[in-house]
């Protein structure tokens, strides 16, 4: 969800703004895909190095985490979504980890959608946390425990998109990313549009994926 802060800045408003209409589209945005027939999305909120940002910054998006969690909580348990945080939240405050941990307590059996948040995830530290738990349990690192312990266990993305104009994946799933299709658009994230995901699942269904096999 890139080009908050862009966003804010062309209409001289303060990045925190930014961040609030960007918060804002997440649900929209999760509530079209699952009409074009996905039923897993993961929205990246904070990568591991975002946190290293002012703590002006951090503070706010823990807060718009929150307050995202407590508005759609009646929404994710009517339409049967089970709801995750990935990433390291031991920093988030205790408050915070109660309402993330209640709502994912509360909707943990539902197998019809699943929305994930990326918060201080890394896909790096992903892996490093998968091989460290398999090691725990005395597991041989192979591909089936290293992807049995990651935060998305068996869920790879058919397709990774990212706003704001970079072609990167900045430490986004690295593993599962493997045969991904990637989309880069270089409309900023508060302005991204039910059409372009429309626009997106179109173009998706017309790639024949390979897997590296031959067709
Ligand atoms: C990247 O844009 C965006 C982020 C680092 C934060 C994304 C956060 C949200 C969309 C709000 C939080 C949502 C939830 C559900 C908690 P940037 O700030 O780097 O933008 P820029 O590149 O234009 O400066």
């Amino acid at each position: 969800m890139d080009g908050n802060g862009r966003w804010a800045k062309s209409i001289g408003q303060s990045r925190q703004h930014g961040h609030k209409i960007g918060s804002s589209r997440v649900y929209e945005i999760f509530k079209t895909c699952t009409e074009l027939g996905c039923n897993t999305a993961t929205f990246f909120a904070m990568s591991s190095e975002n946190m290293h940002r002012n703590d002006e910054e951090t503070e706010f998006i823990s807060q718009l985490l929150e307050i995202s969690i407590n508005e759609y909580f009646e929404e994710l348990i009517k339409n049967e979504i089970k709801f995750k945080v990935i990433g390291d939240t031991s920093i988030l405050s205790a408050d915070i980890l109660q309402v993330i941990e209640h709502a994912e307590h509360e909707t943990e059996n539902f197998t019809k959608y699943k929305l994930n948040i990326a918060y201080n995830y890394g896909g790096q530290w992903d892996i490093i946390n998968s091989v460290n738990r398999a090691l725990a349990n005395n597991e041989p690192i192979n591909q089936k425990t290293l992807s049995k312990h990651l935060t998305t266990h068996s869920d790879y993305p058919d397709l990774i998109v990212r706003t704001g104009g970079h072609k990167r994946l900045s430490n986004f799933m690295l593993w599962q990313a493997a045969y991904s299709e990637l989309y880069f658009l270089d409309i900023l994230w508060p302005d991204i549009s039910q059409d372009d995901i429309k626009n997106i699942f179109n173009e998706y269904g017309n790639i024949k994926r390979k897997f590296g096999l031959i067709t």
